[in-house]
């Protein structure tokens, strides 16, 4: 079988079109990168190429060395994804050492990775760490109401968390850590690569001041849910916030620990 025919790919292009039909991904807005299991490797390996120049990502990962990743490519439109996957997608092999990639798969007519593959490989890092080698999916969208947000709320994780907790009941269960926040930066780059991935560490969803959110998962549907989950409660937050009316009630801040347990979750206490 080959990249195209994959189960793989099929999975990871519903996730862009899935995030394109919810407007998350104006023109090439967001990026999703996915590590392939040795199965898949071996599905597709038979159309890679290993000519390509190895590209150093200015960031490195030891836990990463040999894996492959599909990942969108720098510029191009989730709208186009499933229309020409070869032309938008590419398969990426990382070297021994853990610092640089070369492209065996996709992008026919040229081209590169996400320009934000160092914050994704940076979290991938932490997050196989994390889950012992579970972790697979790392997604970055531009959702409208979680930017609003970041204009009117202080630019803390205890802030954003205490919010999206409370402005759905389903929140404490979906991602009782809560969510990390890094304050705006200059995207694309190692500074906020390393930022994003420090808080990795703590959380599994990490918002980026006036621009968007990244999201881990160890599938797709884990880590498209997680996003869809948070920009669900922001956009109820935001269109509280739009009625004109005074908040008269909402989820008492003493029971969220409660609505985690109630589904075998510990929500991060330490965040109220
Ligand atoms: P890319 O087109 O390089 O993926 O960048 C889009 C983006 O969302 C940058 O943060
Ligand atoms: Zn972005």
């Amino acid at each position: 079988m080959g990249v195209l025919e994959s189960k793989v790919l099929k999975g990871f292009v519903r996730v862009c079109d899935d995030g394109w039909n919810q407007g998350w991904h104006e023109r090439n807005g967001g990026n999703l990168t996915y590590r392939m299991t040795k199965e898949e490797v071996e599905e597709c390996k038979a159309e890679f190429t290993y000519d390509k120049p190895w590209v150093n990502m200015g960031v490195k990962a030891e836990n990463l060395a040999g894996e492959y990743f599909m990942s969108t490519g720098t510029g191009k439109y989730f709208r186009n994804m499933s229309l020409a996957p070869e032309e938008n997608i590419c398969i990426l092999e990382i070297n021994e050492a853990g610092d640089s990639y070369r492209i065996v798969w996709g992008l026919v007519n040229g081209g590169g990775p996400t320009s934000e593959f160092p914050s994704h490989f940076l979290n991938h890092s932490v997050k196989v760490a994390e889950t012992n080698g579970a972790a697979r999916v790392i997604y970055h969208a531009h959702p409208t109401n979680i930017i609003a947000m970041t204009f009117v709320l202080p630019l803390t994780d205890s802030a954003f968390s205490k919010v999206l907790w409370q402005s759905m009941t389903e929140c404490p269960v979906v991602f009782p850590k809560g969510v990390g926040v890094v304050e705006w930066m200059i995207p694309g780059g190692a500074e906020i690569a390393l930022k994003t991935s420090e808080l990795m560490k703590k959380y599994d969803a990490v918002v980026w001041a006036h621009h968007g959110l990244f999201v881990m998962g160890n599938d797709f549907d884990s880590a498209f849910g997680l996003m869809h989950t948070v920009e669900k409660s922001a956009e109820i937050y935001v269109r509280m916030l739009s009625m004109g009316m005074p908040m008269l009630q909402t989820i008492p801040e003493e029971r969220l620990a409660d609505v985690a347990e109630a589904y075998g979750g510990k929500l991060a206490e330490d965040l109220l």
